[in-house]
């Protein structure tokens, strides 16, 4: 939500932000501009609509070469997206430029007390306060890096800034609280950014910054301090993927070439994560086995797609440990006053660690006691950083706004939590785990038989692409697939979906089943408490009444042949197992109708990728 760069170096600060923006984009997509340092003065452009409206009008009226810059692209939540509200936002004497992911709680009454001063905002945004509070410092005598001192510390709610000072091209400070900051550490150049990827292809080593710190860099220099001026560090690390996993390699979206990274990315969650025999080690989860023996209770917490997989970790965790498990939207969570004690694990799923609605639950089940457990797929951000343990998946980046291989290593992190409850509660045998284990390998072979398979799904997509409304049944882990499935087509091809447990059909939703509706049903395997029978009837229910059925079941499973209109064959597997093939086609139907549709795949309108705000 907003991507926000800076730079200082010798390059060409305008084509490294810009650069780095478009790395960013994923984050908000509503506008973008940049602010240089130039002799003296701040010079820069901002524009409505996605980067290519900014880089256009930089074409026409290029801006004059400077080393030193911050940009921004924005994902609008306090005025329209227009070019006056686009960031960076100045000082009313221009003397500095500001950029701002996150929300300024109190910015009704600084502008106030700014307007009351005199000042006159141009645009509706809560971040233009900071700008002209920040030349007041700098007018003042106060430089850049205590002018944001001074700054944040009157400011509440969550937020990341990134300045310029006209008279001081030398520097760019930063800050942050709730809201990602991250620093570059180039050879005589360095960087902040809200992620790694806006500047992977100038460095890889990186500077983690804490909660409510300051940071100045220089071209050859990183300090950091606290809000209140003394002196603090960050936590260098070395980013392990480089610039290719940021590209598209051929693909046309990034959202297709994630969904077939799929294999690849299961294998990498997996590794190291078990001996010969099967036996799980989680090392790098900071409990301890008796902690984890005396949890009474777990508590999932995530948004949207994260969401999903923690329904589909119901099933297993409670199947596998015994443990009772809840599943609940993190913006719910907090505010029912949940039962949350010493002995309850909080599992916090989130894809970039940075979702606001996932941290405030995280932060309140703290406050109660609760341990909290985060599975996460980027290093250093701030929910595993306020979590009592992680596990990171190991995705790589996902650029695409739609999660797919986040969602899938989401589920093996479930999966390798629930399997190592049991191992180290004894509520399953060795070997059962290891059976579980050995299947959980042959997955991305499975994953990959579904992408191999991808020009069926593909030609459905395009023969429907004139539907407007699309169903999802699923039955026991098979039902979150539905909702994911739904998510994935309302999100990307912008038509109705609704993802339905199959069982509840016939107390209202077959209601909406009309003639050659396409319905999307995904079939448990054959065996398991007469649950595919029972799906088996559901299907014959909605086919008797028009509907036409895409059946998505497994090889050999004949039984669902005549009910079928389609039927996409996905490799046998065991129940709790089966969401992770189940899904796959369901990701590639709405990348290619979306596609079809001529919409923007990665960038699908009114979203953000990581959602900052509450
Ligand atoms: C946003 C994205 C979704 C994502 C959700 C949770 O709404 O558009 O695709 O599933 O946030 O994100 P997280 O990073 O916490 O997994």
């Amino acid at each position: 939500m907003c991507g926000i760069v800076g730079y200082v170096g010798e390059k060409s600060a305008e084509q490294v932000v810009v650069e780095g923006l478009r790395r960013l984009e994923y984050r908000g997509y509503d506008s973008a501009g940049v602010a240089l340092v130039h002799e003296g003065a701040i010079v820069g452009d901002k524009r409505a609509g996605k980067l290519a409206n900014l880089d256009k009008a930089l074409a026409e009226t290029p801006l004059p070469a400077t080393t030193t810059g911050i940009g921004h692209t924005r994902w609008a939540t306090h005025g329209a997206p227009n070019d006056v509200n686009a960031h960076p936002h100045r000082g009313p004497e221009s003397r500095v430029a500001v950029v701002h992911n996150g929300i300024i709680e109190n910015f009704v009454a600084l502008r106030k007390e700014l307007e009351q001063d005199g000042h006159t905002m141009v645009s509706e945004t809560d971040t233009e306060v900071t700008a002209h509070l920040l030349e007041r410092a700098v007018l003042g005598g106060a430089d850049l890096t205590s002018a944001m001192q001074q700054l944040c510390s009157r400011l509440d709610g969550a937020f990341t800034l990134v300045a310029v000072d006209a008279a001081d091209p030398a520097r760019v400070v930063a800050a942050r609280r709730n809201s990602p900051l991250v620093v570059g550490r180039g050879e005589g150049e360095n960087f902040v950014a809200s992620d790694v990827a806006a500047f992977i292809e100038h460095t890889r080593d990186a500077v983690e910054l804490g909660q409510d710190q300051v940071v100045t860099i220089t071209a050859d220099d990183i300090t950091v301090t606290d809000f209140d001026g003394s002196p603090s560090k960050g936590l260098e690390y070395h980013v392990d993927w480089d610039l290719s996993a940021a590209e598209k390699d051929g693909f046309d979206w990034f959202m297709r070439k994630e969904i077939f990274e799929q294999p690849r990315a299961v294998r990498d969650s997996l590794l190291g994560r078990h001996d010969d025999n099967g036996r799980l080690q989680l090392d790098e989860l900071r409990m301890s086995e008796s902690e984890l023996r005396n949890v009474d209770k777990i508590v999932i917490t995530a948004c949207g797609t994260a969401f999903y997989a923690g329904l589909v970790a119901k099933y297993a965790i409670e199947h596998w440990t015994r443990i009772p498990c809840e599943v609940e939207l993190a913006h719910e969570f907090r505010y029912r006053d949940p039962i949350l004690t010493r002995d309850t694990l909080v599992v916090a799923i989130s894809q970039s660690g940075e979702t606001a609605d996932t941290l405030m639950a995280i932060r309140h089940a703290r406050e109660q006691r609760s341990k909290v457990l985060a599975i996460c797929n980027t290093n250093g951000s701030t929910i595993p950083r306020e979590s009592d343990a992680v596990i990171y998946t190991h995705a790589g980046p996902e650029i695409g706004v739609a999660s797919t291989k986040g969602f899938m290593t989401q589920l093996i992190a479930c999966y390798l939590l629930g399997l190592y409850l049991a191992q180290v509660r004894d509520t399953k045998y060795a070997e059962e785990i290891a059976t579980v284990v050995d299947e959980l390998q042959s997955m991305p072979e499975n994953i990959q038989q579904m992408l191999d398979n991808a020009d069926q799904v593909y030609d459905l997509a395009r023969s429907l692409e004139g539907a407007r409304s699309v169903l999802f049944l699923g039955r026991h882990a098979g039902f979150p697939v539905a909702l994911e499935g739904a998510l994935k087509l309302k999100e990307l091809a912008y038509i109705h979906a609704e993802g339905f447990a199959a069982g509840e059909l016939k107390h209202g939703p077959i209601a909406l089943i009309e003639q050659d509706m396409p319905v999307f049903c995904i079939v448990p395997p054959p065996g398991r408490d007469f649950l595919h029978d029972k799906m088996i009837s559901g299907i014959q229910e909605i086919r008797a009444r028009g509907a036409r059925t895409i059946v998505v079941a497994e090889e050999g499973d004949d039984a669902v042949e005549p009910y079928a209109d389609v039927l996409i064959r996905i490799p046998r597997s065991s129940t709790l197992l089966q969401p992770l093939a189940a899904v796959v086609p369901l990701q590639l139907f709405a990348c290619e109708l979306a596609t079809v549709k001529g919409h923007d795949v990665d960038q699908p309108r009114n979203l953000a990728k990581s959602v900052t705000v509450e």
